[in-house]
Protein backbone atom coordinates (compact mmCIF):
# COMPACT_ATOMS: atom_id res chain seq x y z
CA UNK A 1 0.00 0.00 0.00
CA UNK A 2 1.80 3.61 -1.20
CA UNK A 3 2.37 5.54 1.98
CA UNK A 4 1.26 9.04 0.99
CA UNK A 5 2.56 10.99 3.53
CA UNK A 6 6.38 10.04 2.47
CA UNK A 7 5.61 10.53 -1.57
CA UNK A 8 4.84 13.49 -0.97
CA UNK A 9 7.59 14.42 0.97
CA UNK A 10 9.51 14.82 -1.64
CA UNK A 11 7.45 17.21 -3.09
CA UNK A 12 6.51 19.62 -0.37
CA UNK A 13 9.36 20.53 2.13
CA UNK A 14 8.95 19.14 5.62
CA UNK A 15 11.11 20.96 8.44
CA UNK A 16 13.47 18.46 9.94
CA UNK A 17 12.26 18.62 13.22
CA UNK A 18 8.64 17.79 12.41
CA UNK A 19 10.68 14.60 10.48
CA UNK A 20 12.61 13.88 13.49
CA UNK A 21 9.79 13.81 15.47
CA UNK A 22 7.44 11.35 13.09
CA UNK A 23 10.59 9.44 13.35
CA UNK A 24 10.83 8.68 17.06
CA UNK A 25 7.07 8.18 16.86
CA UNK A 26 7.60 5.78 13.97
CA UNK A 27 10.48 3.99 16.16
CA UNK A 28 7.62 4.13 18.95
CA UNK A 29 5.33 2.17 16.75
CA UNK A 30 7.16 -0.44 15.70
CA UNK A 31 7.38 -1.44 19.21
CA UNK A 32 11.27 -0.71 19.85
CA UNK A 33 10.54 0.27 23.50
CA UNK A 34 12.14 3.51 25.27
CA UNK A 35 14.25 2.65 27.97
CA UNK A 36 11.77 1.08 30.83
CA UNK A 37 8.81 4.10 30.21
CA UNK A 38 5.11 2.77 28.88
CA UNK A 39 4.60 2.48 25.04
CA UNK A 40 3.42 5.53 24.10
CA UNK A 41 0.15 5.34 21.88
CA UNK A 42 0.11 5.11 18.42
CA UNK A 43 0.12 8.49 16.05
CA UNK A 44 -3.16 8.77 14.93
CA UNK A 45 -3.93 6.98 10.98
CA UNK A 46 -4.47 10.64 9.52
CA UNK A 47 -2.20 13.76 8.98
CA UNK A 48 -1.90 17.06 7.31
CA UNK A 49 -0.18 17.31 3.74
CA UNK A 50 0.57 20.56 1.99
CA UNK A 51 -0.51 20.33 -1.89
CA UNK A 52 -0.52 22.95 -4.65
CA UNK A 53 -4.20 23.32 -5.61
CA UNK A 54 -5.74 21.68 -2.71
CA UNK A 55 -6.72 22.99 0.37
CA UNK A 56 -7.19 21.07 3.89
CA UNK A 57 -5.84 17.82 2.45
CA UNK A 58 -4.84 15.04 4.71
CA UNK A 59 -3.80 11.49 4.39
CA UNK A 60 -6.23 9.16 6.35
CA UNK A 61 -5.08 5.54 6.66
CA UNK A 62 -2.72 4.99 4.22
CA UNK A 63 -5.61 5.26 1.35
CA UNK A 64 -7.62 7.86 1.81
CA UNK A 65 -6.71 11.52 1.15
CA UNK A 66 -9.55 14.33 2.12
CA UNK A 67 -9.59 17.70 0.77
CA UNK A 68 -11.35 20.78 -0.72
CA UNK A 69 -12.60 20.59 -4.35
CA UNK A 70 -9.04 20.53 -6.79
CA UNK A 71 -8.83 24.41 -7.79
CA UNK A 72 -7.74 23.87 -11.90
CA UNK A 73 -5.04 21.27 -13.00
CA UNK A 74 -2.52 22.03 -10.28
CA UNK A 75 -5.04 20.99 -8.18
CA UNK A 76 -5.71 17.54 -10.34
CA UNK A 77 -1.94 17.03 -11.59
CA UNK A 78 -1.02 17.07 -7.60
CA UNK A 79 -3.33 14.13 -7.00
CA UNK A 80 -2.13 12.12 -10.21
CA UNK A 81 1.50 12.75 -8.83
CA UNK A 82 0.45 11.04 -5.94
CA UNK A 83 -1.13 8.36 -7.35
CA UNK A 84 -5.07 8.73 -6.90
CA UNK A 85 -6.94 6.51 -9.17
CA UNK A 86 -9.95 7.84 -7.65
CA UNK A 87 -11.96 11.13 -6.99
CA UNK A 88 -15.31 10.72 -4.53
CA UNK A 89 -17.08 13.99 -4.74
CA UNK A 90 -19.82 14.02 -2.10
CA UNK A 91 -20.29 18.30 -3.18
CA UNK A 92 -23.27 19.61 -4.85
CA UNK A 93 -21.47 21.20 -7.39
CA UNK A 94 -20.79 19.08 -10.61
CA UNK A 95 -17.19 17.50 -11.11
CA UNK A 96 -14.98 18.34 -13.29
CA UNK A 97 -14.71 14.87 -14.61
CA UNK A 98 -13.12 15.90 -17.90
CA UNK A 99 -10.20 16.98 -15.71
CA UNK A 100 -10.11 14.24 -14.28
CA UNK A 101 -9.96 12.12 -17.09
CA UNK A 102 -7.52 13.75 -18.40
CA UNK A 103 -4.75 12.91 -15.04
CA UNK A 104 -6.02 9.23 -15.87
CA UNK A 105 -8.21 9.88 -12.72
CA UNK A 106 -11.60 8.46 -12.50
CA UNK A 107 -14.47 10.57 -10.62
CA UNK A 108 -17.85 9.62 -8.87
CA UNK A 109 -20.30 11.76 -7.64
CA UNK A 110 -22.17 11.10 -4.46
CA UNK A 111 -23.89 14.79 -3.21
CA UNK A 112 -25.24 15.02 0.02
CA UNK A 113 -26.44 18.29 2.35
CA UNK A 114 -24.90 19.42 5.81
CA UNK A 115 -27.88 17.64 7.56
CA UNK A 116 -26.01 14.43 7.13
CA UNK A 117 -25.53 11.12 5.39
CA UNK A 118 -28.19 9.32 3.93
CA UNK A 119 -28.16 5.95 4.32
CA UNK A 120 -28.12 5.03 0.92
CA UNK A 121 -25.31 7.33 0.68
CA UNK A 122 -23.48 5.65 3.48
CA UNK A 123 -23.58 2.36 1.93
CA UNK A 124 -22.47 3.46 -1.39
CA UNK A 125 -19.96 5.52 0.51
CA UNK A 126 -18.48 1.91 2.04
CA UNK A 127 -19.24 -0.08 -1.29
CA UNK A 128 -16.85 2.33 -3.03
CA UNK A 129 -14.00 2.44 -0.59
CA UNK A 130 -14.19 -1.36 -0.77
CA UNK A 131 -14.38 -1.45 -4.47
CA UNK A 132 -12.81 1.56 -6.21
CA UNK A 133 -8.89 1.56 -7.36
CA UNK A 134 -6.94 3.81 -4.47
CA UNK A 135 -5.52 5.60 -3.03
CA UNK A 136 -8.82 7.50 -3.33
CA UNK A 137 -9.38 11.36 -3.08
CA UNK A 138 -12.81 12.29 -1.19
CA UNK A 139 -14.07 15.98 -1.68
CA UNK A 140 -16.27 18.47 -0.74
CA UNK A 141 -16.23 21.93 -1.39
CA UNK A 142 -13.47 23.32 1.41
CA UNK A 143 -12.15 20.22 2.93
CA UNK A 144 -13.56 20.51 6.28
CA UNK A 145 -17.24 19.38 6.96
CA UNK A 146 -19.10 17.07 4.12
CA UNK A 147 -15.88 15.24 2.83
CA UNK A 148 -14.18 14.51 6.56
CA UNK A 149 -17.98 13.09 7.19
CA UNK A 150 -17.56 11.03 4.56
CA UNK A 151 -14.24 9.78 4.64
CA UNK A 152 -14.80 8.85 8.93
CA UNK A 153 -18.07 6.62 7.62
CA UNK A 154 -15.70 5.01 4.71
CA UNK A 155 -12.93 4.27 7.27
CA UNK A 156 -15.42 3.16 9.76
CA UNK A 157 -16.43 0.63 7.35
CA UNK A 158 -12.93 -0.36 5.36
CA UNK A 159 -10.28 0.94 8.16
CA UNK A 160 -11.79 -0.73 11.11
CA UNK A 161 -12.25 2.55 13.03
CA UNK A 162 -14.52 3.07 16.11
CA UNK A 163 -16.77 6.10 16.48
CA UNK A 164 -14.22 7.69 18.97
CA UNK A 165 -11.46 7.68 15.98
CA UNK A 166 -14.08 9.37 13.38
CA UNK A 167 -15.02 11.82 15.62
CA UNK A 168 -11.28 12.58 16.59
CA UNK A 169 -10.76 12.40 12.93
CA UNK A 170 -13.62 15.00 12.22
CA UNK A 171 -12.68 17.22 14.81
CA UNK A 172 -8.92 17.65 13.65
CA UNK A 173 -9.85 18.12 10.08
CA UNK A 174 -11.95 20.93 11.55
CA UNK A 175 -15.51 19.76 10.97
CA UNK A 176 -17.69 22.27 12.84
CA UNK A 177 -19.47 20.92 15.86
CA UNK A 178 -22.91 23.48 14.87
CA UNK A 179 -23.03 20.39 11.94
CA UNK A 180 -24.79 17.25 14.52
CA UNK A 181 -26.01 15.43 11.85
CA UNK A 182 -22.75 15.05 9.87
CA UNK A 183 -21.16 14.16 13.75
CA UNK A 184 -24.57 12.11 13.60
CA UNK A 185 -23.75 10.08 10.75
CA UNK A 186 -20.39 8.94 12.15
CA UNK A 187 -21.17 7.97 15.81
CA UNK A 188 -24.60 5.85 14.56
CA UNK A 189 -22.66 4.13 11.14
CA UNK A 190 -23.70 0.73 11.47
CA UNK A 191 -21.63 -1.78 8.88
CA UNK A 192 -24.06 -2.10 6.11
CA UNK A 193 -24.99 -5.73 5.56
CA UNK A 194 -23.34 -7.81 2.39
CA UNK A 195 -26.62 -8.25 0.73
CA UNK A 196 -26.83 -4.38 1.13
CA UNK A 197 -23.74 -3.86 -0.12
CA UNK A 198 -24.00 -7.14 -3.13
CA UNK A 199 -26.79 -4.13 -4.12
CA UNK A 200 -25.17 -1.62 -5.54
CA UNK A 201 -23.12 -1.28 -8.50
CA UNK A 202 -19.94 -0.01 -9.07
CA UNK A 203 -20.46 1.56 -11.81
CA UNK A 204 -21.15 4.64 -9.79
CA UNK A 205 -22.07 8.14 -11.68
CA UNK A 206 -19.55 10.98 -12.57
CA UNK A 207 -22.27 12.89 -11.85
CA UNK A 208 -25.35 13.02 -9.78
CA UNK A 209 -27.46 15.75 -10.52
CA UNK A 210 -28.74 17.06 -7.27
CA UNK A 211 -32.27 18.17 -6.26
CA UNK A 212 -34.16 20.37 -8.06
CA UNK A 213 -34.85 24.09 -6.96
CA UNK A 214 -38.28 22.35 -5.89
CA UNK A 215 -36.86 19.81 -3.50
CA UNK A 216 -34.41 22.73 -1.69
CA UNK A 217 -37.19 24.65 -0.53
CA UNK A 218 -38.91 21.60 0.83
CA UNK A 219 -35.75 21.35 3.14
CA UNK A 220 -35.28 24.89 3.38
CA UNK A 221 -39.09 24.95 4.53
CA UNK A 222 -38.80 22.30 7.24
CA UNK A 223 -35.91 24.67 8.80
CA UNK A 224 -37.92 27.70 8.56
CA UNK A 225 -40.70 26.01 10.54
CA UNK A 226 -38.24 24.88 12.96
CA UNK A 227 -37.38 28.36 13.56
CA UNK A 228 -40.87 29.77 13.02
CA UNK A 229 -41.79 27.66 16.63
CA UNK A 230 -38.24 28.70 18.09
CA UNK A 231 -39.45 32.31 17.55
CA UNK A 232 -42.45 31.46 19.84
CA UNK A 233 -40.20 30.84 22.39
CA UNK A 234 -37.62 33.75 22.52
CA UNK A 235 -35.60 31.35 20.54
CA UNK A 236 -34.88 29.01 23.53
CA UNK A 237 -36.32 26.29 22.78
CA UNK A 238 -35.08 23.29 20.78
CA UNK A 239 -36.30 22.41 17.40
CA UNK A 240 -36.69 19.66 15.55
CA UNK A 241 -34.70 17.22 13.97
CA UNK A 242 -35.57 16.66 18.13
CA UNK A 243 -32.59 18.51 20.29
CA UNK A 244 -31.44 20.53 17.37
CA UNK A 245 -30.73 24.06 18.63
CA UNK A 246 -32.30 27.10 16.89
CA UNK A 247 -28.77 28.88 15.67
CA UNK A 248 -28.19 24.73 14.07
CA UNK A 249 -31.56 24.85 12.36
CA UNK A 250 -30.77 28.84 10.92
CA UNK A 251 -27.26 26.80 9.58
CA UNK A 252 -28.88 24.20 7.50
CA UNK A 253 -31.12 26.96 6.75
CA UNK A 254 -28.14 29.25 5.25
CA UNK A 255 -26.00 26.26 3.85
CA UNK A 256 -29.11 25.44 1.74
CA UNK A 257 -29.24 28.65 -0.30
CA UNK A 258 -26.07 28.88 -0.04
CA UNK A 259 -24.84 26.05 -2.04
CA UNK A 260 -28.53 26.69 -4.72
CA UNK A 261 -26.99 29.42 -5.22
CA UNK A 262 -23.47 28.01 -6.23
CA UNK A 263 -24.60 24.80 -8.03
CA UNK A 264 -26.83 27.01 -9.95
CA UNK A 265 -30.00 25.45 -8.81
CA UNK A 266 -32.09 28.40 -9.87
CA UNK A 267 -29.68 29.64 -13.18
CA UNK A 268 -32.13 29.50 -15.22
CA UNK A 269 -34.23 32.35 -13.73
CA UNK A 270 -31.77 34.94 -14.71
CA UNK A 271 -29.33 36.89 -12.50
CA UNK A 272 -31.93 38.75 -10.67
CA UNK A 273 -32.69 35.64 -8.94
CA UNK A 274 -29.49 35.21 -8.00
CA UNK A 275 -29.11 38.43 -6.23
CA UNK A 276 -32.04 37.39 -4.58
CA UNK A 277 -30.81 33.90 -3.40
CA UNK A 278 -27.21 35.60 -2.06
CA UNK A 279 -29.73 38.00 -0.12
CA UNK A 280 -31.59 35.29 1.52
CA UNK A 281 -27.83 33.54 2.11
CA UNK A 282 -26.68 36.52 4.04
CA UNK A 283 -30.14 37.48 5.99
CA UNK A 284 -29.87 34.06 6.91
CA UNK A 285 -26.09 33.37 7.73
CA UNK A 286 -26.87 37.01 10.22
CA UNK A 287 -29.82 34.81 11.86
CA UNK A 288 -27.82 32.16 12.19
CA UNK A 289 -24.89 34.73 13.82
CA UNK A 290 -27.51 36.27 15.96
CA UNK A 291 -28.83 32.77 17.14
CA UNK A 292 -25.47 31.62 18.42
CA UNK A 293 -24.86 34.82 20.39
CA UNK A 294 -27.97 34.58 21.82
CA UNK A 295 -26.97 31.02 22.76
CA UNK A 296 -23.89 32.46 24.20
CA UNK A 297 -24.91 35.08 25.85
CA UNK A 298 -28.46 35.61 26.45
CA UNK A 299 -30.40 39.01 27.23
CA UNK A 300 -32.77 41.26 25.67
CA UNK A 301 -30.43 43.00 23.28
CA UNK A 302 -29.35 39.49 21.82
CA UNK A 303 -32.90 38.43 21.62
CA UNK A 304 -34.18 42.07 19.76
CA UNK A 305 -31.28 41.06 17.12
CA UNK A 306 -32.68 37.97 16.48
CA UNK A 307 -35.91 38.80 15.80
CA UNK A 308 -34.39 41.17 13.39
CA UNK A 309 -32.50 38.86 11.95
CA UNK A 310 -35.33 36.60 11.69
CA UNK A 311 -37.35 39.31 10.26
CA UNK A 312 -35.17 40.26 7.49
CA UNK A 313 -34.85 36.46 6.34
CA UNK A 314 -38.69 36.22 6.31
CA UNK A 315 -38.98 39.17 4.16
CA UNK A 316 -36.00 37.81 1.81
CA UNK A 317 -38.12 34.47 1.17
CA UNK A 318 -41.22 36.57 0.89
CA UNK A 319 -39.81 38.92 -1.84
CA UNK A 320 -38.32 36.19 -3.73
CA UNK A 321 -41.24 34.29 -3.98
CA UNK A 322 -43.96 37.03 -4.69
CA UNK A 323 -40.99 37.90 -7.90
CA UNK A 324 -40.46 34.37 -9.40
CA UNK A 325 -42.57 32.05 -7.69
CA UNK A 326 -46.13 33.27 -7.19
C1 LIG B 1 -34.19 33.40 -4.30
C2 LIG B 1 -35.58 33.03 -4.32
C3 LIG B 1 -36.18 32.29 -3.16
C4 LIG B 1 -35.91 32.42 -1.83
C5 LIG B 1 -34.93 33.35 -1.17
C6 LIG B 1 -36.76 31.50 -1.15
N1 LIG B 1 -37.52 30.82 -2.04
FE1 LIG B 1 -38.86 29.36 -1.59
N2 LIG B 1 -39.23 29.09 -3.57
C7 LIG B 1 -38.67 29.81 -4.60
C8 LIG B 1 -39.17 29.32 -5.87
C9 LIG B 1 -38.79 29.83 -7.24
C10 LIG B 1 -40.07 28.27 -5.57
C11 LIG B 1 -40.85 27.42 -6.56
C12 LIG B 1 -39.98 26.25 -6.95
C13 LIG B 1 -40.62 25.32 -7.97
O1 LIG B 1 -41.78 24.94 -7.76
O2 LIG B 1 -39.92 24.99 -8.93
C14 LIG B 1 -40.10 28.17 -4.11
C15 LIG B 1 -40.83 27.24 -3.40
C16 LIG B 1 -40.98 27.22 -2.05
C17 LIG B 1 -41.86 26.32 -1.34
C18 LIG B 1 -42.80 25.33 -1.97
C19 LIG B 1 -42.06 24.00 -2.15
C20 LIG B 1 -42.93 22.93 -2.79
O3 LIG B 1 -43.55 22.17 -2.05
O4 LIG B 1 -42.95 22.88 -4.03
C21 LIG B 1 -41.69 26.57 0.00
C22 LIG B 1 -42.39 25.88 1.14
C23 LIG B 1 -40.68 27.61 0.12
N3 LIG B 1 -40.26 27.97 -1.14
C24 LIG B 1 -40.22 28.11 1.32
C25 LIG B 1 -39.25 29.10 1.43
C26 LIG B 1 -38.80 29.69 2.67
C27 LIG B 1 -39.32 29.34 4.03
C28 LIG B 1 -37.81 30.58 2.36
C29 LIG B 1 -37.01 31.45 3.27
C30 LIG B 1 -36.39 30.90 4.39
C31 LIG B 1 -37.68 30.57 0.92
N4 LIG B 1 -38.55 29.66 0.40
C32 LIG B 1 -36.77 31.36 0.22
C33 LIG B 1 -37.76 30.83 -4.47
C34 LIG B 1 -37.21 31.28 -3.29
Amino acid sequence: MIDLYFQTRLITRVSRSFLALLLIAGVAFTGIPFSGTAQPSPPPPFRPMQLPGLDNVYSVAGRFLSGSVPHTDEGFAALARLGVKTIISVDGATPDAAAAEKFGMRYVHLPFGYDGIPGTNAVQLVKAAQALPGPVYIHCHHGMHRGPAAVAVMCEGVAGWDAALADRWMRLAGTATNYTGLYRAAADFKMPSAAQLAAVSTNFPSHTPINSLAAIMVKVDEHWTSLKAARKTGFKALVNPPGTLPADAALQLQELLHEAHRTGAGAARGARFETALIQADQAATELHHALDQLGHTPGAGQESTAREAFDSTSKSCASCHRDFRD
